[in-house]
């Protein structure tokens, strides 16, 4: 009998031109960059970088392909190489054998019902910032909700108080992130990490105040040498095949990842909201009127989750217009074909959340904020991939439950206390040489 064997054809991938690949490489605006090369190019391009080359899979379809089914040819990309620099070892940046083992290890953590644990923390933290808040001041925004995800990923995942070490934490990160927005995902990444360059020192006095915090935080979790049923006690306890526990720089090193990994994503996702909202004050209005119509006043519990859909709604349209991650990068770990797209060894792939929740295929007027995108129907009409702000396939975010507790948890307490409106000469950034990627200045009154 004969078999059946589906081919696909090659595809002929366009190149950018010398121009349009130092457009890239010296990385002025890289997402309006990605975004107009892409329109012009289409579903994937490739640029000549050093020896190798970096393509950009812009269709849900190949980046699914390539997340999901040939995960297994494919190795973390030079992306996480300055955040190796910081968060060693850990879950994000660990590969094979070694990653499978600590992702068993630090899955429990984020099971359902621990999560659903973690509910009430959460509420009480977004409690004290509300109350905190006084009528008609203006904040930065972006502060504020990086302060509070990182005193609830303190208190729930290590049971550690950081709230007075906020200010050295943050400082830290916003080094940590610009390097890693600056040289993480460009193509000369590695050339440029071995530059002596100022960003290198900085990095690593960051680096220096975050191990403090971060061996503050397991010193005291030791000398109390209990179970304290959360993360950290679980990581002290574990033990390898042989027995053995993790070393001290094992166990900073994943502590740091979900540290830092932890709040980060969630706090800019957050920020991005309130910026949104305060530009749409009719959806602002719509989530007020759902808080009030299910909280009716008192603190909200695990139990409204599947009660505040619109509230969810926003959150996922902000996370469509403003992937706090908008970026992701493999590299191959051999020749490989990709669906017709032949990707020699040592490729670098490079995978867009901007650019493909971007795309008018998937999301007619990609500008407009429409939380109404997400009706099970609409979502329906796309394909899965058209849509992943926490990535997918066995890298998955592990704290994708996590983080949608938390936001709409977070979004609807202080939605209970507060209006946000934008601070006059507020305004958003959203290039990379400007910023960070978060709307700072938003006002609340
Ligand atoms: C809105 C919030 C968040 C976003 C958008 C986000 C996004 C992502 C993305 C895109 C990845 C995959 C990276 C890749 O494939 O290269 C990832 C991985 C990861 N995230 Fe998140 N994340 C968020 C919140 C969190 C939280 C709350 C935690 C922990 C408490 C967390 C911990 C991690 C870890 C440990 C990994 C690595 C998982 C692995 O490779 O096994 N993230 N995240």
């Amino acid at each position: 009998m004969a078999h059946h064997v589906q081919t696909v054809p090659t595809r002929t991938i366009p190149r950018l031109t010398r121009r349009e690949g130092w457009s890239f490489l010296l990385f002025h605006d890289p997402l309006n960059t990605s975004l107009r090369l892409a329109r012009k190019y289409g579903d994937v391009f490739y640029l000549q970088a050093e020896r190798n080359k970096v393509f950009f899979l812009n269709h849900p379809d190949d980046i699914r392909e390539l997340l999901v089914v040939q995960h297994e040819n494919f190795r973390k990309g030079g992306g996480v190489m300055m955040l190796d620099r910081m968060l060693g070892k850990g879950l994000i940046t660990n590969d094979g054998a070694a990653h499978k083992q600590q992702r068993r290890l630090v899955q429990p953590a984020f099971h359902r019902r621990r999560i659903a644990g973690y509910a009430q923390a959460m509420v009480e933290a977004a409690q004290r910032q509300a109350r905190a808040w006084q009528d008609g001041s203006t904040v930065d925004m972006s502060q504020e909700m990086m302060q509070l995800t990182l005193v609830i990923v303190g208190k729930t995942l290590f049971n550690a108080d950081v709230e007075k070490e906020a200010d050295t934490v943050q400082a830290a990160l916003v080094t940590t992130m610009e390097a890693f927005r600056k040289l993480g995902l460009s193509p000369l990444g590695e050339l440029v990490e071995r530059l002596p360059l100022p960003i290198h020192k900085r990095l690593r006095r960051a680096r220096e105040r975050l191990d403090k915090v971060v061996y503050r935080i397991i010193d005291d979790h030791r000398s109390q040498g209990i179970d304290q049923g959360d993360l950290l006690s679980m990581l002290l306890m574990a033990r390898d095949e042989e027995g053995n526990a993790m070393d001290d720089q094992q166990l900073r090193d994943e502590v740091m990842t979900l540290f830092l990994a932890g709040h980060e994503t969630t706090s800019n996702a957050l920020t991005w909201t309130w910026y949104l909202l305060a530009q749409n004050p009719e959806a602002r209005e719509k989530v007020q009127q759902e808080v009030d119509t299910v909280l009716a006043g008192r603190p909200a519990t695990i139990e409204d989750l599947p009660r505040l859909i619109y509230t969810e709604k926003v959150l996922m349209e902000s996370m469509r217009l403003c992937p706090p991650v908008w970026a992701i990068d493999r590299r191959a770990v051999h020749d490989t074909t990709l669906r017709g797209i032949s990707i020699p060894k040592w490729s670098r792939v490079v995978m867009g959340q901007y650019i493909v929740h971007h795309d008018p295929r998937f999301y007619p007027e990609p500008e407009k904020f429409d939380p109404e995108r997400w009706t099970p129907e609409a979502q329906a009409t796309r394909p899965k991939f058209a849509y992943f702000p926490f990535g997918g396939g066995p890298r998955l975010c592990i704290g994708e439950a996590f983080a949608w507790t938390e936001s709409i948890l977070l979004l609807a307490t202080l939605s209970q206390h507060w209006e946000a409106r934008l601070a006059v000469g507020a305004r958003r950034r959203r290039s990379l040489k400007e910023n960070s990627g978060v709307a700072p200045g938003t006002l609340f009154d």
